[in-house]
């Protein structure tokens, strides 16, 4: 894309623009749309928050943070342009009347206002009506609303009725930055650009599918937040169901943002609900205790800084999410996230079923099927596992596994990885909602995990304890087991 095809000027407004997220990845990634040439060259980005800083002050730390958080040398053209477009705006976010000084700094021409919301949720009612008083909202003007949307089915509708109350649904981003990983996306490409895959898709070819997300990072200091509330919902009700949802939807009529999103929701909502009744069996809670990673300790979940000694949160997750529908019927997902484990690592195996009959006896009693895996990060890639005659003339048919591997490192090596927000930063700028997820898609997802939580909750059991540096509690082993299958490590 080059300038004349950026059609939108647009005025960035972050709220929140010291905090954690702007700093690792909003800013950076406003860096990289700059380098890319890919702001309007009237793009103006307005840092809002409430501490008292000059612009001077704000410039020195977005230029700070840069070097920080991105890896390659600054180019000091790209920087200086960058930072020609900053603006600092000190403003109290629950002090309604103070939103005129806001409307001061901002232009009041056609650009399109995006009003990132990069704050905790319960101040995104305060901002949406601070703006709507002085005036700050027009049609064409769009609000990002970070996660968490809500604690529950209840909450995550407070929350949006607040913000829907003075923007349209086709005004609001609501970010699950999965959505902007390329390998996510891939799956799009994987799924429908491939016959192979196309027309295998389905409970007639596939035995299981497995989801991992596993992070070897603890909780990084936030345990008030996270403790409030663990990885069902930080990881499951978002993260995992999105991926969950982009496998399992039926062809969508184009990539239009409905279309796709119409389809991802049919799969939410056809999710069997999880009960007290058969909780123990379709799903393990965990919780992480002091252990190793890569050669130093670390300690439990119980022990880090501001812990609450009792609490039952849960750091890891394992679920057999069951989609009752007529794809799906019969084929277990298997889902499994959690922190302190060895490696960050996220993958979705794919296993498809066996031959009907094996003529290769003499190779294999029992002749392996097909498995597809798409490594998400770190290691992006596709791998197909395939049975594959041995070369040689001693042995007439002898057989074995083999992978046929697209590795996007080696076959895209002079391509950048993009980070998602890069990418999400992008499609707001451009108007497509595509990327982000609609309200009813959150809503079905609450009902889903909502009923995993309650009968949790029902049950009173504590987390099973895992030691950090492991894959999990012992029991997510035999919850898979059961079933006469394995995770796939
Ligand atoms: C966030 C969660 O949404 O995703 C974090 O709140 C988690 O707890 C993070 O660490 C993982 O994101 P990524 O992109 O590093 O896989």
């Amino acid at each position: 894309m080059n300038q004349t095809e950026i059609q939108s000027n647009a005025e960035i407004v972050l709220f929140g623009a010291l905090g954690d997220l702007s700093r690792r990845k909003l800013l950076p990634a406003l860096y990289q749309l700059d380098l890319e040439g890919l702001l309007h060259q009237d793009t103006r980005i307005i840092g809002v928050a409430r501490q008292a800083h000059s612009n001077v002050e704000f410039v020195d730390f977005v230029k700070e943070n840069l070097s920080d958080f991105i890896s390659e040398d600054l180019d000091d053209v790209v920087l200086s342009r960058l930072t020609a477009r900053l603006v600092y705006q000190q403003l109290d976010f629950k002090e309604l009347d103070a939103y005129g000084a806001l409307a001061d700094t901002l232009a009041h021409g056609n650009e399109t206002r995006i009003y990132y919301y990069s704050t905790p949720p319960a101040i995104y009612g305060d901002m949406t009506e601070g703006l709507f008083k002085a005036d700050l909202i027009k049609p064409s003007d769009r609000v990002v609303m970070e996660k968490p949307i809500g604690h529950c089915l209840e909450s995550s509708k407070v929350i949006n009725d607040m913000v829907s109350k003075r923007f349209e649904e086709n005004q609001i981003y609501r970010i699950d930055h999965y959505l902007g990983k390329e390998t996510v996306l891939n799956l799009l490409v994987l799924r429908f650009a491939n016959s192979l895959f196309t027309n295998n898709w389905d409970r007639n070819h596939i035995d299981h599918v497995q989801i991992t997300v596993a992070e070897s990072v603890g909780i990084e200091g936030r345990f008030g937040f996270y403790d409030d509330a663990g990885q069902m919902r930080d990881m499951v009700q978002n993260h995992l169901l999105q991926i969950l949802s982009l496998l399992a939807m039926e062809p969508p009529a184009d990539l239009s943002a409905d279309s796709v999103r119409d389809e991802k929701l049919k799969v939410l909502k056809a999710l069997l609900p999880i009960t007290r009744h058969n909780v123990k069996e379709k799903t393990v809670r965990g919780q992480y205790t002091e252990g190793f990673l890569k050669g130093s300790a670390v300690p439990g979940y119980l022990e880090e800084d501001g812990a609450n000694k009792q609490s039952k949160t849960e750091t890891f997750v394992a679920i057999k999410a069951e989609i009752d529908n007529w794809r799906w019927t019969g084929v277990p997902f298997y889902l499994r996230t959690g922190k302190r484990m060895p490696a960050k690592h996220s993958e979705i195996v794919v296993q498809f079923k066996e031959q009907p009959h094996n003529i290769f006896k003499d190779s294999f009693e029992d002749l392996p099927a097909n498995r597809l895996t798409i490594r998400l990060q770190p290691d992006e890639g596709v791998e197909l596992q395939v049975m594959n005659k041995v070369p040689g003339i001693s042995q007439q048919m002898a057989i074995h596994e083999n992978k046929l591997d697209l590795s996007f490192s080696d076959t895209y090596s002079n391509q950048r990885v993009i980070d998602a927000y890069e990418r999400l930063m992008l499609e707001v700028i451009k108007g497509n909602q595509s990327l982000f997820v609609r309200r009813d898609e959150v809503e079905a997802a609450w009902v889903w995990a909502d009923s995993v939580i309650g009968a949790w909750a029902a049950t009173n059991d504590k987390p099973k304890p895992y030691a950090s540096g492991s894959w999990g509690p012992v029991s997510s082993i035999s919850l898979i087991a059961r079933d006469d299958r394995q995770w796939v490590e």
